[in-house]
């Protein structure tokens, strides 16, 4: 064991690198862009590694800034965590020292408390902080820890820390959660995969990532099954053995991007998009009039025949998958911008998910917000380039896509929110003709 280090009751917030992106609109995107591996799939995968003592090595990583915050996480637990190549990371959980999930790492990234599961599973206890994540919400973790309770773990909550414990082995059990987490699920079901006998988690939530990640998991030599769309049984293992996986395309990025393309009136193709990941998006597009062209790893958007200003009004709603994903709502609602006449959105996942659309008002939208779940907005807007701020990951990008369809130079606050997300998302704007720069903020002639 190394020598444990102090625990640190109070969280001294470390200064981030500010960032802004500056954005000259109104060039329509054209060309071809590789859609990285999804955030939401790598982050549960390096959770799942500590499963096992082996080596385990990650292909198609995105390279953004949480990916980094759980390899630094994990480092300061004692994992060994390689990046031998772009993309590649190798996990080898053999020894861990620092049973220990502190404040700043939760309050980075709320999929820091996807260690919760597995390492209480694997070594029988562990202190993890309350996380924090986006400003999206309030975002409790209560299905979480009810879940590691029904399988046998003793949790005690101080100070805004969980102190987790299971002597011996977890027991499997039947999961009931009284409605969809997607972490919740995926954290129940790590648990599970070393539990002593056969849990049931129900409903599960039925993301592609989670099916991404049981893929992984029997590839260590987990008995994971989805037997029903929201079911997923689990048969507990002693032990797990090392793996390789191919992180699964980000289905939100694809998404971001074949938004950009229609908001700016051009035609892009995604590569490795996963179409069939994508229903409720391309039912919306073609509900809007924006031509969408499925292959098996590809998409194309093709918004030149009809263009921004000219798409048809929709109501959206999001809903767990397969409905509209909540992190495709703020691109769609920009696209809504440039529909011609009246939409309207429901976000049913997050309270404040809406917020960052007075931003969007600073940009000539015409949004009324009538209650924090729903929005009114009225197109066409012609959208005028504007200073505005982000406060969360997919927000941001959202207002980037305002700025690239907007007239004139638009200055955007808070890159560093896109960072956690997107991997060189100005490089691949860039790339379809975009007139994009990062800057680091204070400073806004120097480049990032
Ligand atoms: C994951 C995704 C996030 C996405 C969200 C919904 C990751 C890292 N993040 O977040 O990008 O927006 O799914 O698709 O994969 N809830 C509780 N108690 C809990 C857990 C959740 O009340 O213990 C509530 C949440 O506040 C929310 C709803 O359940 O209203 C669904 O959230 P959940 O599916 O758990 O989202 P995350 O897994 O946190």
């Amino acid at each position: 064991m190394a020598e444990p280090r102090p625990f640190h009751w109070e969280y001294v917030p470390q200064p981030v690198p500010k960032e802004a992106f500056s954005v000259v609109g109104g060039t329509p995107l054209h060309g071809t862009v590789p859609v990285a591996g999804a955030k939401n799939a790598a982050l549960k995968l390096f959770a799942a590694a500590t499963l096992t003592g082996e080596r385990c090595r990650f292909t198609n990583v995105p390279e953004i800034e949480d990916v980094r915050v759980m390899a630094e996480t994990l480092r300061d637990l004692g994992v060994v965590v390689d990046h031998p190549a772009p993309n590649t990371y190798e996990v080898a959980a053999g020894d861990v020292d620092w049973l220990f999930v502190p404040l700043e790492a939760a309050a980075k990234m709320r999929a820091s408390f996807m260690l919760l599961g597995p390492l209480l599973a694997r070594f029988g206890e562990v202190i993890i902080s309350n996380p924090g994540g986006d400003r999206i919400g309030r975002r409790p973790v209560d299905l979480h820890v009810d879940a590691m309770r029904a399988l046998g773990a003793d949790i005690e909550y101080r100070y805004g820390y969980y102190y987790a414990k299971a002597p011996g082995r977890l027991r499997a059990t039947e999961v009931r959660f009284p409605f969809v987490s997607v972490m919740g699920t995926e954290n129940a079901m790590l648990a599970a995969t070393l539990a002593d006998g056969h849990t049931v988690i129900r409903p599960a939530a039925q993301e592609p990532e989670i099916d991404d990640l049981i893929a992984f998991l029997c590839k260590m030599g987990a008995d994971v099954e989805r037997t029903y769309p929201d079911t997923i049984e689990i048969v507990g293992k002693r032990r797990l053995r090392g793996a390789e996986h191919d992180v699964v395309p980000d289905r939100i990025e694809a998404g971001t991007f074949a938004i950009a393309a229609a908001m700016t009136g051009g035609k892009v193709t995604l590569e490795r998009a996963r179409c069939d990941h994508l229903d409720s998006l391309v039912e919306i597009l073609g509900r809007m009039g924006i031509a969408v062209d499925c292959g098996t790893d590809r998409l194309t958007v093709d918004a030149t025949a009809v263009g921004p200003g000219s798409y048809k009004p929709i109501d959206i709603e999001t809903a767990p998958y397969p409905g509209l994903a909540t992190d495709l709502q703020p691109p769609t609602s920009v696209l809504l911008t440039q529909a011609n006449g009246r939409s309207t959105v429901h976000e049913a996942i997050f309270e404040d998910r809406l917020e960052w659309m007075t931003e969007l008002r600073r940009m000539g939208a015409t949004i009324d917000l009538p209650d924090p779940h729903h929005a009114v907005i009225e197109g066409p807007a012609k959208l005028v380039g504007a200073d505005v701020e982000i406060s969360d990951l997919r927000a941001g990008a959202s207002l980037i896509l305002a700025a690239l369809a907007a007239r004139g130079t638009s200055l955007i606050h808070g890159g560093h929110h896109v960072r956690r997300g997107y991997e060189n998302i100005e490089r691949k704007f860039l790339d379809l003709g975009a007139r994009i720069e990062r800057l680091q903020e204070g400073d806004p002639s120097t480049p990032a």
